[in-house]
């Protein structure tokens, strides 16, 4: 972090203080003292220099430095956006629900709402009814990314038992939001290796006691952004156990929960056994509607959390739209979108397969729609491919903060979002590994199936 956060922070205030450093001559001299020199510099939020760039505005960088040689229009293939189009069901709802943009939304949305997700939750999870109480225990959230930054908010106290600084637990590489939380909330972020010998999540049984102890917060995130390793119930039980002996809130980060290859991924309220104290779990239909435009998600879970929770948002941003809680609802109550969905990432995740398969460390992704390929030096095998391909991909690096070695353990790797068709899919795939694995290409075609028709 060192270097860079200083120079970040150093360049915003100056960009501030530059316009705030103007002397002024008051006549009102009783009130304030008569400036001759220039007032103090305005000081932002020291708390900010902890964060470096965020990914893709380091890839943006990476980029605009890289000729591009390649005479094809760019494919990116960079960013997780579903690109295929939502459910027309949202535009219908939003229609007729179109009286309701006059209102502002209560906090925790309506009582619709939290019944289908409820709904969602027991028939996903096979949870008892009584075990997910609509009332008490689910808040609608503009997209479960400003909830994963404000639950920091919600779950650091100043001190850990009143003398210890809090550390957030985070996975290595990781979703960036949780960092900046954690930052944010002047927490300690704690980075915790998930590679391969540790099955890509972090390795519970190597947490220590004296960490654990000052803990305040651990994301998880299963299936996992960006390697889609699925944490499973053995695991979650784990976590909870661990959350519950120390007193910390656990956070699932389950977004990608809808999007698997074979077994559909176990979820933290399932492996809860019916006591939901400490933990949290947050979800959209971004991943699993294709919806990420609507920005909508929920938290759900210990009902003290959320009520607190729902305090902490009154205060700091704004209810969702009840139109957007009327598309939601019934989102969350229809299934034959998703798995028409999934069937069309397992075709993609085929034809990925096709073009890559025995290279460049290729597997196929149990949850998510992540390629997490092992190329060497991620940095460098982007900007090859952006050189000669137009392909955007996103280095590992800039998903994992280095240890105290200086070593990032992600450094080797190159994330692939598989979001387009599997023609597109196939063909890209192929030119990344002619570029980066130049090696004979037994290549098939790409697969089809009644996911992959045009709509
Ligand atoms: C791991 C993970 N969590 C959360 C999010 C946030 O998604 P949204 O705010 O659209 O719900 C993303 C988005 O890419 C993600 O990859």
């Amino acid at each position: 972090m060192g270097g860079d956060a200083d120079r970040t922070s150093r360049r915003r205030l100056d960009a501030l203080g530059a316009t705030s450093r103007v002397a002024f001559l008051s006549d009102d001299s009783d009130r304030y003292p008569r400036m001759i020199s220039a007032p103090p510099a305005i000081e932002l939020n020291d708390a900010l220099d902890q964060l470096p760039d965020y990914p893709f505005a380091r890839l943006n960088c990476l980029l605009a430095t890289t000729r591009v040689d390649a005479n094809r229009p760019p494919v990116l293939m960079s960013i997780g956006e579903p690109q295929q189009p939502p459910p027309a069901l949202i535009d219908e709802i939003l229609h007729a629900s179109a009286h309701l943009w006059g209102k502002y939304p209560p906090v925790n949305g309506t009582e619709d709402f939290r019944a289908a997700v409820a709904g969602w939750l027991c028939r996903r999870y096979g949870l008892a009814d009584r075990l997910v109480d609509p009332q008490t225990m689910i808040l609608p959230v503009s997209g479960t990314r400003e909830a994963l930054f404000q639950v920091a908010l919600l779950a650091v106290p100043r001190l850990r038992h009143g003398r210890a600084v809090p550390a957030v637990l985070i996975p290595n590489p990781f979703y960036a939001v949780y960092a900046g939380a954690a930052a944010m909330a002047r927490a300690e972020p704690v980075f915790l290796s998930a590679t391969p010998d540790t099955g890509f999540l972090p390795d519970l049984d190597a947490l220590t006691p004296a960490l654990l102890s000052r803990t305040a917060l651990f994301y998880l995130c299963s299936p996992s952004n960006p390697q889609g390793a699925i944490a499973d119930l053995a695991y979650l039980r784990r976590a909870i156990a661990l959350a519950r002996h120390y007193g910390f809130v656990l956070v699932a980060d389950e977004c990608y929960a809808e999007i698997y290859d074979r077994a559909a991924p176990p979820g933290l309220l399932e492996a809860a056994d019916g006591d939901m104290t400490g933990l949290l779990v947050f979800n959209s239909l971004s991943k699993r509607s294709s919806a990420a435009g609507i920005r909508s998600g929920f938290v759900a879970g210990d009902p003290a959390l959320i009520r607190a929770f729902a305090t902490l948002r009154s205060y700091g941003l704004a209810g969702v739209p009840l139109p957007i809680l009327a598309a939601s609802a019934a989102l969350w109550r229809d299934e034959a979108h998703v798995v028409e969905s999934r069937d069309r990432y397992r075709a993609r995740i085929d034809a990925a397969e096709r073009a890559l398969s025995g290279r460049l460390g290729f597997y196929r992704p149990p949850g998510g729609f992540f390629l997490w390929l092992d190329v060497g030096d991620g940095e460098a095998a982007a900007a090859k491919l952006w050189q000669q391909a137009a392909i955007k991909t996103l280095p590992g690096a800039y998903l994992a903060r280095p240890d105290r070695d200086g070593n990032n353990v992600s450094a080797r790797y190159l994330r692939i979002a598989l979001v387009h068709e599997p023609e597109i899919i196939f063909e890209n795939c192929a030119l990344i590994a002619a570029i980066l694995d130049p090696a004979p290409v037994r290549a098939q075609g790409p697969a089809t199936s009644p996911g992959d028709q045009p709509r």
